[in-house]
Order: structure tokens, then sequence, then C-alpha cells
């Protein structure tokens, strides 16, 4: 199967295992690689978060720990996109603080050169632990997701020849720049921390707990991050309001039995507005973006907003369908 987009396509997800799918896509044929991949934490008990990946590394290494499966099972697919990847071209792979350092390795042994390490401040979720007797507990509250920014490797001398020759080699920086309506005149290099409001901020003011409301407040003026606000239930699921509606549940300690059931319940959507200022930072103008992990799309999303191609795989059809839903609702409706 050729997974090319079609003549007069813009975007395409593929449903399929990506370590299946990656080595069918031709050499030097994306621009940039945006992604969302399994953290290895055993998200919800789902497979693809635990023992797909051990089973990979055992069927190839035998038996390994399972840092070192995620490790290997990572180097496998980083191979694979420092291959179907332009010189230059860059990856972001979000990753879990518990597991990122062998998401980095991973990618490194796949022939990446590591370039950064960004973080997405949340502010406070909910801790992954239940309370246990005498006041404790085994995690803390997360606040933060660090991604990954590694680069295929240059082919020609200079970042300039080779941005000359491929397009990619070198970061939007001015695109993605940052503006704040309170001095638009003052123009700001992107910096590699971006901070999400909570969902109940409203435009100059900040809902008690948020996280940048907080900052803020310590540092008035401190407004040197990229604020992003998180996921709210209209942007979930817009588009796939024909799709049946079922239950989200992040994690079994933590189901909320009041909530009501989702037509996109992926347990782990990004912010449309994080990824479209990711894509923008690192993938040429009209270049195509590959997330290999697609879930519900949200990169794709981005992808289309930003005026990019796109190819999403996913292994799972019910996040394919959906994903598709959310691409073709926003690529018809555009930015609102
Ligand atoms: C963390 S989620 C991505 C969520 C996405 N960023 C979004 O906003 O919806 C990772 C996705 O990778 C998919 N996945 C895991 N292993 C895979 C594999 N080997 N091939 C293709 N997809 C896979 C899972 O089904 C899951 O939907
Ligand atoms: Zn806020």
């Amino acid at each position: 199967m050729s997974l090319e987009l079609e003549a007069g396509r813009r975007w395409r997800v593929v449903t399929g295992d990506t370590l299946e799918l990656l080595p069918t896509l031709p050499d030097g044929s994306v621009d940039a690689v945006v992604c969302d991949p399994p953290y290895a934490i055993g998200i919800e008990n789902r497979h693809w978060d635990g023992a797909a990946i051990r089973d990979h590394a055992c069927q190839h290494h035998g038996q390994v720990s399972p840092g070192r499966a995620f490790e290997l099972w990572t180097t496998a697919w980083a191979g694979e996109l420092h291959r179907i990847l332009k010189p230059g071209g860059h990856v972001v792979a979000f990753g879990a603080t518990r597991t990122v350092h062998r998401l980095t390795c991973g990618l490194e042994e796949g022939g990446l050169e590591i370039r950064d390490m960004l973080m997405w401040m949340f502010g406070p979720g909910i801790p992954k632990s239940r309370r246990l007797p005498h006041g404790q507990a085994t995690t803390l509250k997360p606040f933060y997701e660090p991604i990954v920014l590694a680069r295929r490797p240059l082919d020609a001398g200079s970042t300039t020849a080779n941005v000359e020759r491929h397009g990619t080699g070198a970061l939007n920086v001015e695109a993605a720049s940052i503006r704040h309506a309170d001095e638009p005149e003052v123009v700001r290099w992107p910096p590699h921390v971006v901070a999400s409001h909570s969902t109940r901020c409203r435009p100059r003011r900040c809902a008690a707990g948020c996280g940048v409301g907080e900052v803020e407040r310590q540092r008035p003026g401190a407004s040197r991050f990229m604020y992003i606000t998180k996921v709210r239930r209209r942007e979930r699921d817009a588009g796939c309001e024909h799709l049946p509606a079922r239950q989200l549940r992040h994690f079994p300690t933590t189901i909320n039995a009041t909530q009501r059931p989702r037509h996109n319940p992926h347990p782990t959507v990004k912010p449309i507005d994080l990824m479209r200022w990711l894509i923008g930072l690192t993938t040429p103008a009209d270049g195509l973006v590959l997330d290999p992990f697609c879930g519900s799309g949200t990169t794709g999303v981005g992808a289309v907003l930003e005026g990019r191609r796109f190819l999403g795989l996913e292994r799972e059809p019910d996040y394919g369908q959906i994903a598709r839903a959310r691409i073709a609702h926003w690529e018809q409706v555009g930015d609102e």
C-alpha cells in the first residue's frame, strides 16, 4: 500500500501499526514529525501503552527491563523517522516525566540529534495515586510535560545551505514569536516553555488554581511564555457529534462518575493551539507533517489550520475515525 497523499489531497489518516507502516514511506519525503507517542506508563491499562511495547522489545531483544524495552521500541521507529525525514527535518515528541529519558535516548539511538527539551506547563493536574493510610501517597501532582525536540542531522555543511537545499533545518522563530495584547509592539523570541491556562480562565481573568495566573501574581510581567488554554469539551468533540458518545476514564483511580460521556473519549487529547504552535515552529510553509501516533488527530487539526499537509498513522480504528472527523471539521470551519 502506498501511503503518499493522492494529488489534491491535503491530509490522510491511515489505520495500522506504525512499525509496519513507516517502512513503506519513501526516503526524505517528510518535512517534520510532530507526535505524542505512548509514554509507557500504562495509561488506563491500555495495551498500546504497556504490553505492546514490552512484547515488541521481547520479540527482537529477549528479556529486558520495561525502561529498556521502551527505549528499544523508540529506537525502532526513530530509525525509520531518520530515513523518511528530509535532512534537517525536525521531530517534536511529547514524553512523560518518568520515561522521557528513555524516549530521548531512543530518538538519539535512532540517528536523530537532540536539540532541546521543551516544557508544557499546564498547571496542577490530578495526582495518579490513591491516598494511603497515615497521609501517604506515591506520586506528586503533575504540573508539566516534557517535549523532546530532535532533528535529522544536516547533510549540507551549513544550516543555511541545508535550508536552501531541502527547506528544512531551521526553526521558524519569527512565525512562532510571542506577542501579548498588552504590548503588541514587543515581539519576543519563542521560549522553550509553553504554559496553559485552566479551562475556567477568562481573557485577562485567571481562575483560582491556574498555574499561569500564579506565575503572573508572583512575578508580574513574567509573560515570556506562550499561553495556551487546556482542551475544553467543545474543542475535543467538535466534528465528532455523529459518532457514539462514550465515557472518558483517564486513570482507574480518578474516575469521575458524574462526567458526561464524550464523542471523542481519547484519554490524552492535546490542545489544538499547542500543536499549531509546534507545527508553525518546526515545519516549512506547505510542508508535510507526519504524526506516527495520531490518536484523535490533534496534530492533523493543527496542520490543516496552519496550512501544512498531514499524514497520520493510528493503530486503533475508532481513534482513526475520530481523527478523520475532527480534521475534516476544522478544515471546513478554519480559524473560528
Ligand atoms: C498519546 S496518544 C496520542 C494522542 C493525540 N496527541 C491526540 O491529541 O489525540 C498515542 C496514540 O498512539 C497510538 N499507538 C500506540 N502504539 C501504536 C502503534 N504501534 N502504531 C500506531 N499507533 C499506535 C495509540 O492508539 C494512541 O491513540
Ligand atoms: Zn489562567
